[in-house]
């Protein structure tokens, strides 16, 4: 696969994989060897970036998926770039189902995050280590100053926050340079577009996480679809409803119809969309299936022109759609 360097030095595949499905918010959890296995073969398929975090777990072991990817990976760990996050902690006293997480930087969280991660990673350091939420009560300057710490101790070479804020960002990244923001960005939710001319200024790069809405951009979710409460967030995401479908029929044609011009398919449509606007986009599309992790690194070798991007922005500004889903359930 093509790859894409975020910030000024990271060398990442275009496309990279995200892991949490295999464990978490999708439906029951993958089977441990299984789940190894086919992490290991998006390797094989060309990914060299690997997304996971801290509290991507089960009910059982709220961690598991740092170790999954840490296990998948062991033997070609210097061939690749593993993403993981800090900042984030369940809130065991709520009651509620799934818990809701609690943003948490405060610097004795990140010290025993970072030791927690580098751990079930089996790795000596970490290669881009994310700020998983900002925690308002924890200054930008403290947060990058704890980074700037672990860097010169060599257990993390690069850092980034996830849904970062432009002064957020800025104050960050004058004390310690940020490689990388990850923020939710797909053709369904473009706020984030909001930071690109600060993302270009100061050299930073995007993360795109949930780049297909959750799998929606890719048309293979239809009406009746049914997901399990229990363990799948899909079930409360307002996309996937029946009246959504009929709400999002013109985006789906659309998709359908670039997706015919190219000889693609419409998840590769999605993706291809936000590569080919910057070189510095790099999405992480989340998927337990090797045909699919194919057909999703297949995206980077969709080319879109400059015209056509335009022609699918103009459409999508004008085009009515349903709500999508914005984010885990979080108490500030
Ligand atoms: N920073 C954050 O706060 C944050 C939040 C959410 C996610 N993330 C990261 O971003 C990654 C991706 O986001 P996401 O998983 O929420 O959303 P996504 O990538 O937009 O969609 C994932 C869903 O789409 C399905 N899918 C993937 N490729 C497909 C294809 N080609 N055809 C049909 N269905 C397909 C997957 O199902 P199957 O597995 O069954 O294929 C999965 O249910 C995560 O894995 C995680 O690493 C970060």
């Amino acid at each position: 696969m093509q790859t894409r360097t975020l910030g000024t030095d990271l060398t990442v595949s275009a496309v990279g994989l995200g892991c949490m499905g295999f464990s978490h918010a999708y439906g029951a959890p993958t089977d441990e060897a299984e789940a190894t296995r086919r992490i290991r073969r998006a390797y094989d398929l060309g990914y060299t970036f690997f997304d996971t975090a801290e509290v991507y777990g089960t009910a059982g072991d709220p961690h598991i998926n740092e170790s999954l990817v840490g296990k998948a990976l062991a033997d070609v760990k210097s061939h690749v770039v593993i993403a993981t996050k800090f900042g984030l902690r369940f809130d065991r006293e709520s009651g509620t189902v799934p818990l809701p997480l609690v943003p948490d930087s405060r610097p004795e969280a990140i010290r025993r995050s970072v030791e927690g991660s580098l751990r079930r990673l089996g790795v000596d350091h970490i290669d881009l280590y994310f700020q998983h939420r900002i925690d308002p009560c924890m200054e930008p300057e403290e947060v990058a100053g704890a980074m700037a710490d672990l860097i010169r101790e060599g257990k993390i070479t690069h850092w980034g926050i996830s849904e970062a804020k432009e002064d957020y960002l800025r104050r960050a990244h004058a004390i310690c340079p940020v490689t990388a923001v990850q923020n939710r960005y797909s053709m369904m939710a473009r706020r984030c577009e909001r930071l690109f001319p600060v993302l270009e200024e100061l050299g930073v790069g995007l993360v795109a996480f949930s780049p297909m809405a959750n799998g929606f951009l890719t048309g293979r979710y239809g009406k009746g679809e049914r997901f399990d409460a229990a363990t799948d967030y899909r079930a409360a995401m307002p996309q996937f409803t029946d009246e959504a479908v009929d709400q999002n029929a013109a985006l789906l044609q659309l998709l359908r119809d670039m997706a015919a011009e190219k000889h693609a398919t419409p998840a590769q449509i999605s993706l291809a969309w936000m590569l080919c606007k910057k070189p510095w986009i790099v999405p992480i599309p989340g998927t337990r299936k090797e045909e699919r992790m194919a057909e999703n690194a297949g995206a980077a070798g969709v080319a879109l022109t400059p015209g056509e991007v335009r022609a699918l922005d103009e459409a999508l500004d004008h085009m009515k759609m349903s709500a999508v889903f914005g984010g885990t359930p979080m108490r500030a």
